[in-house]
């Protein structure tokens, strides 16, 4: 099965829950141009359609967004965007005084045989006031999931897997691809 994502951090990320499955996995480092839209879901699937364009494999590729309800869902759809240029620090600012609770949704979009198949994942938490931790990337150091004392870059990748937003959509394929595989 094939990865198409540029971002090294989601490939180790995905690589390590394809481990063990009997599914090989081949990264596919491709540049697309991220649509913009006002989904998530959304800017996976039309990232995908972009991409099948090219590549006439079998492959998925995902999307992620960090909503924040108390700022209406921003950055949600824009969060690229966002870590680009205010970054965490930027979006700290933007809770002080205000409800810090915040989700992460992953939205993988396989393309395979004719069709586009979705499946996604959701991990609740709160932004930090203090950004902690040097593993993961984009918001991880601000992101303490519920139920949790740790931001998800102070943790190790199998431990973020086994709850993340990307861990849970990428769990849901797998299972997806194994009932597909033929019984022995
Ligand atoms: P995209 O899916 O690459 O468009 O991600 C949108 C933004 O969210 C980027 O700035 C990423 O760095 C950030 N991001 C995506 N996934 C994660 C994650 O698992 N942890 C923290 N930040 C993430």
């Amino acid at each position: 099965m094939i990865l198409v994502t540029s971002n090294r951090h989601k490939f180790q990320e995905i690589a390590a829950m394809f481990h063990g499955t009997g599914i090989p996995l081949e990264w596919r480092q491709m540049k697309y141009e991220e649509i913009q839209e006002d989904t998530t879901e959304m800017i996976s699937y039309r990232s995908c359609v972009e991409v099948r364009k090219y590549l006439h494999d079998d492959f998925f590729l995902e999307d992620t967004g960090l909503y924040v309800p108390s700022l209406y869902g921003f950055p949600g759809p824009y969060s690229s965007y966002v870590n680009a240029t205010i970054g965490y620090a930027g979006l700290q600012r933007l809770v002080e005084g205000k409800d810090r609770r915040a989700y992460f949704k992953t939205v993988i979009s396989l393309s395979m045989g004719g069709s586009i198949t979705q499946f996604g994942g959701i991990l609740r938490g709160e932004i930090s006031s203090k950004a902690r931790g040097t593993t993961g990337f984009g918001f991880d150091p601000v992101f303490i999931p519920e139920g949790e004392n740790l931001t998800l870059a102070e943790m190790e990748i199998d431990l973020k897997n086994r709850f993340s937003h990307r861990g849970r959509a990428v769990s849901v394929l797998i299972e997806y691809l194994i009932s597909l595989e033929p019984k022995r």
